[in-house]
């Protein structure tokens, strides 16, 4: 396809929706609540509200830049704008990035189908917290069982991806994103209304700086990348098929508007209705898959009615926040092989899905059988996930913010950000003096400290 021909998504609602798709997925849902909690409550959530704002949403639109202007997928969009300098490599390391996250990702997402069909079948009704722990042990290393759901997952996320960006990504984000809203609205108003929910509340929201400290501050800074889907060229990628008339600033804030909302509001789901059950939350995979399932049988305990349906619609709120962000994943490696190499859409998805599959296989068996074969005495899902979010995701958000502060011409990154001289965008001078100085050192801090060097 001659590159002046790209397919653009169609309407503005569905240019925010997709973009907020590929945002708000299991980190929200999991990660945000507990580092909130545990730093300080409302205190972290005000910090975290600043690296949204001050360097995340800077870096977003940098990154929006990079691809409409390219009018390419990331893969490509760095060779394009550098006219095959170094810088292509950027590129190429965004697609690497998101196609590996994508193999252990999807790991996890195929778990939230297990629970489904698990909550759907009534299994969860009078489990003790020891027969949660159990249950989630036995199939998380179950040499199978995680493979079929994990099977099932990768299909669905092909199938959107050969529908194409129009009928399957953006038909399917405005489909599913609303859902997911009122999922989200639904069951944090369920949990606030259970009693003594007000402790769980004041642990989220009461402002306390006393736990405010340097690691604090990285902490919410690497939340806020990972969770608005930064460095990994999804963003860019979906920029290649944003309209000349889409706003990059106001796309930009409505990202970080929509996952931060959902990130607060699944703290008002988890917290909420641990505390009133006196469950003390923990972190990671065991909050969502063991805590979760048992709070909501002991908060329900007198309507199991209501355990069962508030199980069903949260492991179903958690499967669809992670398919929109797989599909964003899928997407930057489909599209990628599709503008390189020319590979019909179908057929680059059809690599893709199978060589995801197999990543997502061996990170799978990785958790059970494999776990005695370690990388840098981790195993392969932990590795994946050391190498891709704690080393390949800062590098590539430096080098994002270093290629459009210093490589491009400003001129043409504020043609891009102006949308071609018709906006006035006032903000332009802050923007970027962000994106050359202060996003580039903010993000080499985090690099540091998540490297233990710091
Ligand atoms: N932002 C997603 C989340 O918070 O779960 C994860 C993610 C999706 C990261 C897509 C990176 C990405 F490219």
């Amino acid at each position: 396809m001659h590159h002046n021909e790209r397919v653009n998504f169609g309407s503005k609602i569905g240019t925010i929706l997709v973009a907020a798709g590929s945002a708000v997925g299991l980190g929200n849902i999991w990660r945000f609540p507990y580092e909130a909690g545990n730093h300080g409550g409302a205190a972290f959530i005000l910090i975290y509200l600043a690296c949204v704002f001050i360097l995340g949403l800077p870096i977003v639109i940098a990154e929006f830049v990079i691809g409409r202007r390219a009018k390419a997928s990331t893969g490509e969009a760095f060779n394009i704008l550098s006219g095959g300098k170094p810088w292509k490599w950027v590129g190429y390391l965004g697609v690497l990035t998101g196609f590996m996250i994508l193999g252990y990702y999807s790991v996890v997402a195929g778990w939230t189908l297990e629970y489904i069909y698990q909550a759907l079948s009534g299994t969860f009704f009078g489990k003790s917290s020891s027969e949660f722990i159990q249950m989630f042990q036995e199939f998380s290393t179950h040499p199978l069982r995680p493979l079929l759901w994990l099977f099932l997952f990768v299909l669905a996320t092909h199938f959107v991806i050969v529908k194409g960006v129009q009928k399957g990504i953006e038909r399917s984000s405005k489909m599913m994103m609303p859902v997911l809203f009122i999922l989200v609205v639904v069951l944090a108003v369920c949990s606030i209304m259970l009693p003594n929910s007000e402790k769980g509340i004041s642990f989220l929201l009461k402002l306390d700086f006393s736990k405010v400290n340097s690691e604090v501050f990285l902490g919410a800074m690497g939340q806020a990348f990972f969770s608005m889907s930064i460095g990994m060229g999804c963003l860019s990628t979906y920029a290649s098929y944003f309209s000349r008339t889409t706003r990059l600033s106001h796309t930009a804030i409505s990202v970080g508007l929509i996952d931060t909302f959902v990130a607060v509001l699944a703290g008002l789901i988890i917290f909420p209705a641990a505390f009133s059950v006196g469950v003390n939350p923990d972190a990671g995979p065991s909050l969502i898959f063991i805590t979760l399932p048992n709070v909501f049988q002991q908060a329900f305990s007198d309507l199991p009615i209501l355990a069962y349906t508030c199980s069903v619609l949260f492991y179903g709120l958690l499967a669809l926040a992670a398919l929109t962000s797989t599909i964003s994943l899928h997407e930057v490696s489909t599209a990628f092989l599709h503008d390189k190499f020319s590979l019909p859409r179908k057929q680059a998805a059809c690599f893709i899905t199978g060589g995801s599959f197999l990543i997502g296989v061996v990170s799978s068996l990785a958790l059970g059988d494999w776990s005695d074969y370690t990388i840098a005495g981790m195993n392969f899902f932990d590795a994946l996930d050391y190498f891709t979010a704690k080393i390949m995701l800062p590098l590539c958000g430096i080098l994002v913010a270093l290629f459009v502060g210093w490589y491009l011409k400003p001129e043409d990154v504020k043609d891009e950000v102006t949308n071609y001289g018709t906006l006035r965008e006032r903000f332009f001078p802050v923007f970027f003096l962000i994106i050359r100085y202060i996003a580039p050192v903010g993000i080499f801090l985090i690099f540091m400290n998540e490297l233990g060097l710091l």
